[in-house]
């Protein structure tokens, strides 16, 4: 849990925030630059006029047949819960409980919704009551605020097919998202996989909310859960450490799940560089998570469920080959594609290298596929589109001018 969590809210270093925010004055800072009191109450660190309102809109995450994860931020520490139904009504309610106290006073939100049913479609929204003041037997709250009404849909156990769409280095460029996603034009799709690097390095909340929290809502994470696995760069900058508190993936860091006729499997490849460069200044230890992976990717390989699955699809930021011979790609050759090899990995999509491609199988090199999205630069952007049903699993993958510049099609065998 980061500090921003355990601590309500560090009043100071927000309105730090709010005074760079509101001089920058960029387009893209608009939320908090909206908040912002005038410099001279920010620097003498009195209160400033800030008001409660939502930084960022309800983004969907791990879902299950019963369940689905629902995250927001609020500007100002409050209580928080989800309102949800079928059909239009909203006469459910549910909040975030640890340790028998409901999650309070906090301005990152998770709420966890279950009890639900598998396959259906829910209405929801999100309501927050900031805390005025917590006194030890006297809580005050203030403004209360309702997010727009949303819909989301679990997971059907039986589906006979599954699709999805996947972003990877998008590298601080959040136009990318609507532009790319505007390719899909409307072709349904379950949920969407961001593949790593969207950020070139983590520098603070505001960056979380401008770069990827506003565009991935403003396009489809509040209809449709977003899976996030870290590439290389989200290692990296003073705020990396507290990127996990504003994600949920089904399992952690590194994760799998069932979707359909798809088990898939997503590792969290680290950096790519030894973790003894200098740059890294001796506060990493990726090798040995690696390792770790590694083992748990072997588990999850030898699981019923992977062996029964149609297709075994592994998504990765940094690719086991064609990615150069530094020393990630190299740790992650050794460790990981003699398992994809062993248990019959039937694709595997990564990014990473900005130079997109489809790689057929090589025998006795790599027996899977190896499929590599482009990016960050116009002319060099892909959204990779994949479909599997009972017959075939298609992956396409379109350059950022609707072009296609890939596709493969993996037969199913079993
Ligand atoms: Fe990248």
């Amino acid at each position: 849990m980061s500090d921003a969590t355990k601590n309500p809210l560090d009043r100071r270093s927000f309105l730090g925030t709010l005074t760079r925010a509101g001089a920058l004055g960029t387009a893209a800072l608009t939320p908090l630059a909206t908040l912002a009191g005038s410099a001279d109450e920010v620097t003498t660190g009195q209160p400033a006029a800030v008001e409660h309102i939502f930084l960022a809109k309800p983004y969907l995450q791990a879902v299950s047949p019963t369940s689905m994860s629902i995250r927001f931020i609020t500007a100002l520490p409050s209580y928080s819960w989800v309102e949800y139904g079928v059909q239009g009504s909203f006469d459910k309610k549910a909040h975030a409980i640890t340790d028998g106290m409901v999650n309070a006073n906090n301005r990152i939100h998770e709420i966890v919704v279950d009890g639900l049913t598998p396959g259906l479609t829910y209405n929801y929204r999100v309501v927050s009551k900031e805390i005025k003041e917590f006194k030890p037997y006297n809580l005050t709250y203030g403004t209360s605020i309702q997010s727009d009404t949303y819909q989301f849909s679990t997971i059907h156990p039986a589906a006979k097919e599954v699709s999805w769409l996947i972003f990877n280095d998008i590298h601080d460029r959040p136009a990318s998202f609507a532009h790319l996603m505007g390719l899909n034009k409307e072709n349904p799709y379950d949920f969407v996989f961001l593949n790593g690097d969207m950020f070139d390095y983590q520098t603070d909340e505001q960056q979380i909310i401008d770069h990827l929290l506003t565009p991935c809502t403003s396009c489809f994470a509040t209809g449709k859960p977003m899976m996030f696995v870290r590439g290389n760069h989200e290692t990296r900058g003073k705020y990396a450490r507290n990127l996990k508190d504003y994600f949920t993936n089904p399992g952690g860091q590194y994760f799998s799940f069932q979707w359909g006729p798809v088990f898939a499997m997503a590792l969290d490849t680290g950096e790519d560089k030894e973790d003894e460069h200098p740059v890294y200044a001796g506060i990493v230890d990726f090798d040995h998570y690696r390792v770790k992976q590694a083992a748990w990717l072997e588990q999850q390989l030898q699981s019923k469920a992977c062996k029964k699955a149609k297709y075994r699809v592994v998504m990765m930021h940094i690719p086991p080959h064609y990615s150069g011979n530094a020393h990630g790609t190299l740790h992650c050759r050794e460790l990981f594609s003699p398992l994809f090899d062993k248990y019959k990995v039937d694709i595997v999509i990564a990014g990473h290298t900005h130079t997109y491609g489809v790689h057929p199988p090589v025998a006795g090199t790599h027996n899977y596929p190896l499929i590599i999205g482009g990016g960050p630069k116009e002319g060099n952007r892909t959204l990779i589109r994949v479909k599997a049903d009972q017959q075939a699993l298609t992956l396409q993958m379109l350059k950022d001018d609707g072009a296609e510049v890939g596709r493969y099609e993996v037969i199913a065998k079993r």
